[in-house]
């Protein structure tokens, strides 16, 4: 793993989108897996930037989120699906038929499972997953204890990320139980990420990241054993004691 200190989260934004910029412009078919949360917002205002300035554009583009709540629909504010098209899909030239997030109202979820990660394959898997860390250490929602070996599944979410989360909801009630993510195996199946860690909360979670054993009790620590990893952290989660 590659870590690169960045001052801000403004820095890490302005670097991680030049990444993505070469990455699109040097594949024919750039199939980029994607995350939701605070740490990328402002990765997508600067995509965004770009595709408006004319110096980049999705039109060949396919992606792939990670996640996506259980039990709500995609025009719930509050869904995965209605974050992407707000904050992203909704500003770039990308076809919307190449945005994938999983159907958290999908009558059969372990079908929408199989098909979900079918589908990543038939395309021959993700050139570049963007990856946030939640401070259990879950990637993705794969909470603690999940299995590596796992693909695209549903779980149940722990009460630490219902309530990490709920800062997004009117109530920690309103937060759903269970979620649709990417499983690890479908994470490390990526031929790149880069994992985006912002802010003194995440300190914990950084040196878990880097220094613990690898073990399910830590999700993140699989991404050890991935062979291209870049990790971009910046002044606040490494000066954090
Ligand atoms: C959620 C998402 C994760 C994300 C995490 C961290 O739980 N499912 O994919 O990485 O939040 O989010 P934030 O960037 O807001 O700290």
């Amino acid at each position: 793993m590659k870590l690169i200190e960045v001052k801000d989260n403004e820095e890490m934004s302005v670097e991680v989108c030049k990444l993505v910029k070469m990455k699109i412009n040097t594949l024919a078919t750039p199939v980029l897996g994607l995350a939701t949360g605070s740490t990328p917002e402002r990765l997508y205002e600067l995509l965004v930037d770009e595709v408006q300035k004319e110096s980049l554009s999705f039109k060949n583009v396919t992606t792939f989120n990670l996640d996506e709540y259980v039990g709500i629909s995609g025009n719930d504010r509050n869904s995965y699906r209605y974050y992407m098209n707000s904050k992203f899909f909704d500003h770039i030239d990308i076809q919307i038929e190449n945005t994938h997030v999983p159907n958290g109202l999908a009558k059969n979820i372990s079908k929408e499972c199989e098909n979900y990660e079918s589908r990543i394959e038939e395309l021959k898997g993700i050139d570049l997953q963007i990856l946030g860390i939640g401070r259990n250490g879950h990637i993705g929602f794969n909470e603690p204890g999940t299995p590596f070996s796992t693909q695209t599944h549903v779980v149940e979410l722990e009460e630490s990320t219902r309530k990490a989360n709920s800062r997004f909801f009117q109530s920690l009630e309103e937060v759903p139980t269970r979620a649709i993510t990417m499983g690890i195996d479908t994470i490390m199946k990526s031929k790149e990420i880069v994992l985006l860690v912002s802010g003194e909360k995440k300190a914990e979670a950084l040196n878990a990241l880097i220094n613990g054993e690898v073990s399910e009790k830590f999700p993140a620590s699989i991404l050890q054993k991935h062979p291209h990893v870049t990790i971009f952290a910046d002044e606040a989660v490494l000066k954090s004691p």
